[in-house]
């Protein structure tokens, strides 16, 4: 396996906040508003995990999104989406659903189910200035069409997006570079990634614990990773059985102007998004 000899290291963990969204989908969000300039061009990561459907079971009725991309993982449960442009899909165990909202959809995701476990996540990825008002673009897949592979300590890593010892993602971005991958650990495998320096990146472990240059990183927390020195990676060791998303990326270096779920680079652009919503343009 590739070795580094430097490791990024663990500038901060954040315990991410507990609050709820849609129509009362309780969640945790990962990475919050304020860290958006720190993970440029990542926006958002919500957490959702419960086996209590008064949790999830009202969903996200149509709401609308302008300026960026939305990342839907689904661990375990499924979600029907259906949206202004004509897409529609349902995401089961496994699935990824990238949509690009771009210049505008109106978009719901609902539980397809009303007892068991649903659990998942939700990125926002930003767009280049370039690209906020392109059209909307939307893609499903399944489990397995995700690209993955096991190395020789055993950990599987599925390749949602960007590249890992060669193999290809899901989605690739030019700008914004994504890389997002999900590992599953055993207890005391590595696992090395190489990372540009200047792209911002981050782990969330979601079951067990690993360690990062030495710092524990336990379930339910994100570990954001220093840029400095002479690192060409991040070394992952898994102290238990773990599962781990590690994500980084290009920053775009843009204003960022958020209001709700329109993100675009000005506050004028902003107004605007809010104009065409009320005059009923996005989505049409
Ligand atoms: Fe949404």
């Amino acid at each position: 396996m590739n070795t580094f000899p430097t490791s990024r290291q663990v500038e901060r963990l954040i315990a991410g906040q507990a609050t709820s969204d849609g129509a009362g989908v309780k969640l945790t969000r990962v990475l919050t508003q304020d860290l958006q300039r720190r993970l440029d061009p990542f926006l958002m990561l919500d957490a959702f995990g419960s086996d209590d459907p008064n949790d999830y079971i009202a969903g996200f009725p149509d709401h609308p999104h302008r300026g960026f991309e939305t990342v839907t993982y689904m661990i375990a449960g499924r979600m029907r989406h259906r949206d202004s442009a004509g897409h529609e899909g349902l995401l089961e165990g496994g699935a990824v659903q990238w949509m690009t909202a771009g210049r505008g959809v109106i978009h719901s995701e609902i539980p397809q189910q009303t007892d068991g476990v649903m659990e998942g996540f939700q990125l926002w990825l930003n767009l280049p200035a370039s690209d906020k008002m392109s059209a909307p673009w939307y893609r499903d897949f399944r489990a397995e069409e995700l690209p993955r592979f096991v190395t020789e300590q055993g950990v599987t890593v599925i390749v949602i997006a960007g590249e890992s010892q060669g193999v290809s993602g899901a989605v690739t971005r030019a700008a914004s570079a994504p890389l997002y991958l999900d590992l599953h650990l055993p207890a005391g495998s590595q696992f090395a990634q190489a990372l540009p320096l200047q792209h911002n990146a981050f782990v969330y472990v979601y079951r067990g614990e690993v360690h990062i240059a030495g710092q524990a990183v336990p379930a339910q927390r994100m570990a954001l990773l220093t840029n400095e020195g002479a690192a060409d990676g991040v070394l992952i060791e898994a102290s238990a059985d773990a599962r781990v998303l590690l994500l980084a990326g290009q920053p775009l270096g843009e204003p960022i102007a958020q209001y709700g779920p329109f993100v675009m680079n000005t506050q004028q652009e902003i107004h605007q998004a809010i104009q065409d919503f009320r005059d009923g343009t996005i989505g049409e």
